[in-house]
């Protein structure tokens, strides 16, 4: 990545926390972050940790980076825009991590014509393992689309979308969909005790399981429906398994999860855009 480029960090949350150790472990100078926040004692903690500039007053912060990461909730985005509306002249990148607020209303906010990408990372970007969908409006330029996919990546893999409509869906798979797979887990380590395991064994071979086919999926050729079609011998346990969900549809509850979702997804665009 480019050493040269400046980078502002508006909120130091968690979010910002794991962008900023993602970047700084991928060789990214911690000279060239800044970070503004209005929790002082955490941005103390912070600077201690990275040892970077920081600031309460987020303009301070806007008027040195040429890429603005805006890491603040999303019910506080509109304020920092506004805020930051006419000290922008130098054109940087704007990129927002905030879930649900739409690239067309922080454009709104920032008074027009700014440079955005709206992502929608999710939680495993804690670890280094996260799933990134990512949007840029026309004023972004290819090499300001590159450094955006270089930062993001610092947290985990990203994939580009080419409308707000395709962040909603990434938010109904990858954005929600960790909390779907902590379901299963849960869910099966219940199942497990009922069979007669005890709690912590369950839950251990549970987690362990998920981690095994997860690792599975990613690294082999073959598709998720083979790997499934490999390990299900006919009339074995893990049949009998497969039928059963499949009796109950499984597929359709969980393209109906997913559906509502994506309809609340677009439903918290509209209300999160709509404060003028
Ligand atoms: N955590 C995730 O896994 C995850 C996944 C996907 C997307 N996101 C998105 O990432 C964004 C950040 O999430 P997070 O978990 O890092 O949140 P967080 O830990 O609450 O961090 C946000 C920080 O912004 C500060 N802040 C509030 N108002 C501010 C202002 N006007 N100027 C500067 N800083 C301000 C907050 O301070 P106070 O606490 O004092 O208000 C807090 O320290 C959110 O929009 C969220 O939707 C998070």
């Amino acid at each position: 990545m480019q050493n040269l480029t400046t980078i502002g960090f508006i909120g130091a949350g968690n979010m910002a926390y794991a962008l900023i150790s993602g970047l700084i472990n991928n060789g990214f100078s911690a000279q060239n972050i800044k970070l503004s926040d209005t929790d002082a004692a955490l941005l103390s903690l912070r600077a201690d940790e990275f040892n970077l500039e920081v600031f309460t007053d987020n303009v301070k912060l806007a008027a040195q980076c040429e890429v603005i990461v805006f890491a603040v909730k999303p019910q506080v985005l509109s304020l920092v825009c506004k805020e930051l509306q006419q000290h922008i002249n130098h054109n940087p990148l704007i990129i927002s991590i905030a879930a649900g607020v739409r690239a067309t209303d922080i454009n709104r906010w920032l008074g027009g014509d700014t440079a955005i990408v709206r992502t929608m990372p999710n939680t495993p970007a804690l670890l280094g393992k996260g799933a990134t969908g990512m949007l840029a409006n026309e004023a972004v330029s290819d090499k300001q689309k590159a450094l955006a996919g270089q930062i993001l990546s610092a947290v985990g893999s990203c994939l580009w979308v080419e409308d707000e409509k395709m962040l909603d869906a990434v938010t109904a798979l990858s954005g929600s969909g960790p909390a779907y797979f902590f379901l299963l887990i849960e869910s099966m380590a219940k199942a497990g005790v009922a069979l007669g395991l005890d709690e912590a064994s369950a839950e251990k071979l549970s987690i362990q399981t998920a981690l095994g086919a997860s690792m599975m999926a990613s690294s082999s050729d073959d598709s998720a429906h083979q790997l499934r079609a490999k390990v299900t011998s006919k009339n074995g346990t893990t049949q009998a398994a497969i039928e059963s969900f499949q009796d109950q549809d499984f597929e359709m509850i969980v393209a109906h999860a997913m559906r509502a979702a994506f309809d609340r997804s677009r439903e918290m665009g509209t209300e999160l855009g709509d404060d003028d």
